[in-house]
């Protein structure tokens, strides 16, 4: 389900739904984006701060807090806040949780050091719009999970529908149901609109190359293959970058100087809050310890719990 806005969200917390429960029986997805994650989240480094867009409940928390001075999750979804929160219970004073949208991020240009986002593209409807939003708020690196339309099975697919030209161009192929839609694209599509954007990018891997072979095998099979499909996985994320497997992770870089400067929290808040901004209208917000208010628009934005509400209405 998604709400209606002009860019429309997906509800991650409609019906009830947990997040947490996907990852049920999808060893192969976590030990392939494990494998490349422990590469690639290094080379961003430097970072101390460090930005998770669409991090969920902190699936991938592990490969940046240990490093990080400070990290902020920024998810729409209230229950995957929420989760988060219960899953990081030691770590809270250097993990911020916010709700938000990714087409309205509620932080100062150049907030982050580095950031990743993974498993989200494919929910992002104007992703242009979203990419610069995102990408306005980071210093230096970035990780980018590109979910795309010409993978091997995507063209085979294509030509046996005859849709090869969607399949090719630089539209993003949409599919799902109209209250649901995922989003597909063309990589030089999005590297190109990155490079508008300042990022110098490079291809960081081919992942999830055999995505799904577990399901549809039977599980005395899958226990016998899976050394064999992890071999053929972790020899193909070099190898496959740029055609062969749904998620190609894009290493984003670019260098601000002067680097950004930033003022103190007010007292008895976290450290993020002094690099946040109105999602709405870039103003400045003067806090309490429930509320933040906007000097520029007077819109208000209120903590629930473990987590601040920036979502703009
Ligand atoms: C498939 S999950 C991926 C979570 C995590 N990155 C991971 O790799 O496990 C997608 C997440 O993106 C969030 N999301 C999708 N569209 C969003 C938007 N426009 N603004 C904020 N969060 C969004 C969802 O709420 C959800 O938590």
């Amino acid at each position: 389900m998604t709400t209606a806005s002009p860019f429309p969200t997906i509800d991650y917390d409609a019906n009830d739904y947990d997040y947490q429960d996907y990852w049920n029986g999808r060893d192969y997805e976590m030990w392939s984006e494990d494998r490349v994650l422990r590469r690639l989240i290094p080379q961003l480094r430097p970072f101390s701060w460090f930005a998770d867009f669409g991090g969920a409940y902190g699936r991938n928390s592990r490969y940046y807090l240990h490093e990080a001075q400070q990290a902020v999750i920024l998810d729409y979804s209230a229950t995957n806040l929420t989760n988060a929160a219960g899953r990081h219970p030691g770590s809270l004073d250097k993990l911020g949780l916010v709700r938000c949208d990714l087409n309205k991020v509620p932080f100062a240009d150049d907030a982050f050091d580095a950031a990743m986002v993974i498993r989200v593209l494919h929910h992002l409807p104007d992703v242009d719009h979203a990419l610069g939003e995102m990408g306005r708020t980071i210093a230096g690196g970035w990780l980018i999970d590109v979910p795309i339309k010409h993978h091997l099975l995507g063209l085979a697919r294509g030509a046996v529908n005859r849709r090869l030209a969607d399949v090719r161009n630089a539209q993003p192929l949409v599919t799902g149901a109209s209250d649901e839609k995922y989003f597909n694209f063309q990589l030089t599509a999005i590297r190109e609109r990155l490079t508008s954007l300042g990022w110098r990018t490079r291809l960081g891997a081919s992942v999830n190359n055999f995505r799904r072979w577990e399901s549809r095998v039977p599980s005395t099979v899958a226990r016998y293959a899976r050394p064999v499909v992890q071999g053929l996985e972790a020899c193909t994320q070099s190898v496959g970058r740029g055609w062969l497997g749904p998620s190609q992770f894009v290493v984003g870089t670019r260098t601000i100087t002067p680097a950004p400067r930033f003022g103190e929290p007010a007292p008895g808040l976290p450290a993020f809050t002094a690099r946040m901004v109105c999602p709405a209208c870039r103003g400045a917000l003067a806090w309490t310890p429930e509320t933040a208010k906007c000097g520029g628009c007077a819109r208000e934005y209120h903590r629930h719990g473990p987590y601040w509400d920036f979502v703009a209405h």
